[in-house]
């Protein structure tokens, strides 16, 4: 008797340390702040769900009761309840008269944002609702299923209540065009799901949406477990009555538009029964899946070929992959929940600061990047070609573009410490249009074309950036090679590498007039650009030692070395001028943060003296402090760009900082702008240093926050040149169930049409730009019964930042707009407002003397410092821009219809 109750006992204390345990993990992972718009799912560049704090006072950024938006604030509709004891709140939405469930409490981790809620006249039920999307970068099958999970633990304080819990999704999330849909309910032996997607599948997407996804909503199957499709006012009606739903079908299906008033929603509900204290889990899946993922250039015959996710190399239908994705809940949650106590102990070394900038931008990184394999027929039984596996980026937050160079360089670090051989794959399309006949420059290419999801190449003439690609790509390929140990696409892109070192070369120092930097800041005597095309060519020596059997000795890896080496020490004498590094070579009044630098500091620190680079560190600081005594939101990243101030560049600008201090208080700026409750635009790169909001197109959800890990990076790359570096776990190795490959019925007629459809589509589009219809070539009709009648041009993807019709002023007088100002002044939002202060900001560092402009020195903020306060000022732009937003949120609802202008950009 006694020994069982001193069994009992160890078993509860054993208990209570798991319990323990799992608390210290727990907080371990959890962000120090909260920023007012939090990310909910991130999965995909077009699956995403975010939610924001109301304005003002301390409200928690929670769903209940209010609208889940896209990053670009699309509203989603996505919407779910709890029923207790037959009273009905809700924990997501506000679209029904429901009660919205209290928040009281919640966190965010790097992988989770998660509530708890509260219902009832004293709170006395009480839920946690988890939104986790994993980010399983060395699992690719894993990393590429664009799904996420919601899962809600119920307790009570008070004994017995009767629980039922409902979820529901629509339209919202697949498109808005007002297209016929098409949708089934679909139950396996261990899961019910809904499926959805337009009828008319356009591989391309439009204003932020891709226009061919399907929508799944599923959960595990059992009695408790009910389902429904139908006009949202019957589900609801159905569940706040009865609690559960009637496990039918919407039959309506043929003739219902995306946009009808009485359009189904696709509802899930599960009966919990009488809880007493707590209830099992339940556990939601919600994905975005698109079939043909991205269109890649072949360089043959139709000229593209179709991609789809790595995940297909697993199972081969949806129905397999929903299964497996519920099953390995509890699998994906402790992976999580290790991935994130990582993260959070090795960044937390650095500062609490730190560890929640890169937790914050781990999700939105890796969402944009998408894992692909290549069909071998043109059906898709003819399986995958495993071994051809790409990566694709979208550049999101700023444009459509497919494989941003600079993005994917300030993405690096992120990639770098999750998992390189991504880097690695995401050069590959870029390197195999560029080694094809088809690519005309000698230089590198700054993207894979403006209209993601066709990746298709870029045979634009786009000189003016190709200094910055060029070194972006050399510096990217060694990186990311010896990172990994796998020297496959130098070897067999050797001859691209060495055209694009020459180019270097011959570039660093005598650039063209009209080059310019990523950020639209004229290249010529840019010290920063410069810096990097050094490293571009040095990085070329580095490559060379590889390539060559002579290693380091080789001929050419000792003539990129000093070629590198003695513009080094030119540059140094150039650049550091006036005890501070100089934006504009010999030009002491100009400066700029030398984020450049930061590769340097992992493959060659002994190119540069870093002591010069310490000083100007020291330099920066000044910066800052005349910034605070300004009252403008620390700092700039150039003073020829001195409204801006940019995340990811400030970012890989304090990861070369040796002074902890100094380091520690660029790291605070970040910290400060994106954890500010004054504006709600999702983590976003690019704001306005005087009003604090990020500028339309500002990188809002960008991957270039991937930059955040670059203290994290630079411990684990390994540069011995030994080639004995450690490389990271090798990516899961392909499985080879692929479909046998022989035998396929090729004569799928079907087929064969689509992809001539599609490549008609691409050719119309293509003879659009031709035309220069470009912003104003409207989305043809489309029509909800006919065929295919659709013009891939959506207004936005149009938008290039670089063909500036003004011509660029000597860097000298104004500053020249950066990229992201470029897109907003093209975009002529009523949002400029916000950042329409005039070119030259306060100078922060005495001016340079300008001939030109004189009275437009004043800037938004010297007025507001002479009137009143810069706060009041900043409150108020902030409430026009909200008013501004929400009318065209409402205008762009309506532009939808199928005759209408095609649908603008919200931001
Ligand atoms: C929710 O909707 C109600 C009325 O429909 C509105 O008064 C309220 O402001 C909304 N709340 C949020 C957070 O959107
Ligand atoms: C979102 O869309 C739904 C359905 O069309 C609508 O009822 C709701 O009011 C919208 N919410 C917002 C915040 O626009
Ligand atoms: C709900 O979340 C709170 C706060 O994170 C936690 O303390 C509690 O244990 C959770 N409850 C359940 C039932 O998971
Ligand atoms: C699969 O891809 C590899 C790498 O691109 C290529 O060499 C091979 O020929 C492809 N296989 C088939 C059957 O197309
Ligand atoms: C190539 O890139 C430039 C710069 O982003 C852009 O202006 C141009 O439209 C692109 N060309 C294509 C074919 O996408
Ligand atoms: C760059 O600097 C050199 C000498 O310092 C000067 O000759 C040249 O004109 C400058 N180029 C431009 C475009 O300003
Ligand atoms: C510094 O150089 C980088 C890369 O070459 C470029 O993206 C950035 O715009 C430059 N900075 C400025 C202020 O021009
Ligand atoms: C969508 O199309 C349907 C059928 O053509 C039409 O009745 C409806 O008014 C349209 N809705 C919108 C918002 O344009």
């Amino acid at each position: 008797m006694q020994s069982v109750a001193a069994l009992l006992q160890l078993v509860s204390v054993l208990f209570c340390l798991v319990r323990l345990s799992e608390l210290v993990l727990g907080q371990e992972t959890v962000l120090s702040a909260t920023p007012r718009t939090v990310p909910l799912i991130n999965r995909s560049p077009y699956f995403d769900a975010w939610t924001s704090a109301p304005e003002g006072g301390d409200h928690h950024p929670s769903p209940a009761g209010a609208a889940v938006t896209s990053w670009s604030g699309r509203n989603l509709s996505w919407n779910g309840f709890i029923r207790v004891d037959g009273e009905v709140y809700q924990w997501m939405g506000n679209e029904t008269s429901f009660t919205a469930a209290k928040t009281r409490h919640m966190y965010v981790t790097a992988t989770r944002t998660v509530y708890t809620m509260e219902v009832g006249e004293f709170g006395e039920l009480g839920f946690n609702v988890t939104f986790l999307s994993p980010v399983e970068a060395k699992d690719l099958v894993k990393f590429s299923m664009p799904f996420a999970y919601v899962y809600l633990d119920v307790f009570s304080k008070d004994g017995a209540h009767s629980v039922e819990l409902y979820c529901e999704a629509g339209a919202h999330f697949v498109t808005r065009r007002n297209d016929t849909m098409e949708w089934d309910t679909i139950q396996t032996p261990g899961t019910v799901y809904h499926e959805l997607h337009a009828r008319t599948i356009i591989p391309s997407e439009q204003s932020d949406v891709a226009e061919h996804g399907t929508l799944y909503i599923g959960m595990r199957n059992s009695p408790e477990a009910t389902h429904q499709s139908g006009p949202p006012a019957q589900t609801r009606a159905r569940f706040s009555e009865t609690g559960t739903l009637a496990n039918t079908k919407d039959e309506r299906s043929s003739r219902l538009t995306a946009l009808a008033e009485d359009f189904p929603v696709f509802a899930l509900s599960v009966n919990l029964g009488t809880v007493q204290t707590e209830s099992p889990r339940i556990v939601f899946t919600i994905g975005h899946v698109r079939r043909e993922l991205v269109s890649a250039n072949l360089g043959v015959v139709l000229n593209f070929e179709r991609r789809t996710s790595y995940f297909w190399s697993q199972y081969s239908t949806i129905g397999e992959v929903i299964d497996a994705f519920l099953g390995e809940f509890s699998g994906a949650l402790v992976r999580a929940e290790e991935l994130e106590t990582t993260i959070m102990r090795e960044a937390g070394a650095v500062s609490t600061e730190y560890s929640d900038l890169v937790a914050l931008s781990l999700r939105q990184t890796m969402a944009a990047v998408e894992i692909t394999l290549p069909q071998l027929g043109v059906l898709d039984e003819a399986g995958w070609n495993t071994s051809d596996v790409q990566a694709f980026m979208r550049d999101t937050g700023v444009s459509a573009r497919g494989n941003p160079v600079e993005t994917m360089y300030a993405a690096m670090p992120a990639l770098l410490y999750l998992n390189p051989t991504i880097l690695q794959m995401l050069l590959k399309p870029l390197f195999k249009f560029q080694a094809s006949d088809e690519y005309r420059n000698v230089y590198a290419s700054y993207d894979l074309g403006s209209t993601y999801t066709w990746a298709m190449g870029n045979n634009s003439n786009t000189e003016s950036l190709a200094v910055e690609s060029c070194s972006s790509m050399l510096i990217i390929a060694y990186i990311s090679a010896r990172q990994t140990n796998d020297f496959s696409l130098l070897h067999r892109y050797s001859s691209l590498l060495g055209e694009w070192a020459e180019y270097l070369v011959e570039n660093s120092y005598n650039m063209k007039k009209d080059q310019i930097t990523a950020d639209g800041i004229p290249a010529a005597n840019h010290s920063n650009l410069s810096l990097k095309t050094i490293l571009g060519i040095h990085a070329m020596s580095r490559i060379q030692a590889i390539l060559s059997p002579h290693g380091i000795s080789s001929d050419s890896a000792v003539y990129y070395r000093n070629q590198s080496t003695t513009l080094a020490r030119r540059w140094e004498e150039q650049a550091f001028v006036g005890g501070h590094m100089t934006s504009v070579f010999n030009q002491p009044a100009t400066w700029a943060m030398m984020y450049n630098y930061y590769p340097v500091t992992l493959f060659a620190p002994a190119l540069f003296s870093r002591e010069l680079f310490q000083e100007h560190a020291k330099f920066l600081v000044l910066q800052l402090d005349a910034s605070l005594a300004a009252e403008i939101l620390p700092l700039t990243y150039d003073s020829l760009d001195s409204q801006i101030s940019k995340s990811h560049w400030t970012m890989l600008t304090a990861a070369t900082v040796d002074d902890r201090d100094i380091r520690d208080r660029l790291i605070d700026t970040i910290h400060h702008r994106t954890f500010w409750r004054g504006t709600t635009e999702p983590f976003a790169t690019t704001w306005n240093v005087n009003t604090g909001t990020a500028i339309e197109r500002g990188g809002r959800a960008s991957p270039a926050q991937g930059a955040m890990f670059a203290l994290l990076a630079s411990e684990v790359f390994n540069d011995s040149t030994s080639g004995e570096s450690g490389p990271t776990d090798p990516t899961t190795s392909p499985k080879p169930n692929i479909a046998a490959i022989a035998g396929g019925v090729v004569g799928g007629v079907a087929s064969i049409l689509l992809i001539a459809g599609a490549y008609v589509l691409y050719r119309r589009r293509k003879n659009a730009e031709r035309l220069g219809s470009g912003n104003d070539s409207p989305v043809e009709s489309i029509s909800a019964d006919g065929p295919i009648t659709v013009a891939l041009a959506p207004q936005q993807l149009l938008i290039t930042p670089f063909e500036c019709p003004i011509a660029h002023p000597s860097p000298l007088q104004i500053p020249p707009p950066s990229k992201e100002k470029f897109m907003h002044q093209q975009s002529q939002d009523s949002e400029s407002r916000t950042d329409a202060a005039p070119a030259n900001g306060p100078a922060l560092y005495p001016s340079p003397p300008t001939s030109a402009a004189g009275s437009e020195q004043r800037s938004v903020l010297g007025t507001a410092l002479q009137g009143s306060s810069l706060v009041r000022e900043v409150e108020q732009l902030r409430r026009q821009v909200d008013e501004l937003r929400a009318q065209r949120g409402q205008e762009t609802f309506r532009s939808i219809a199928p005759s209408d202008a095609p649908p603008t950009y919200i931001p």
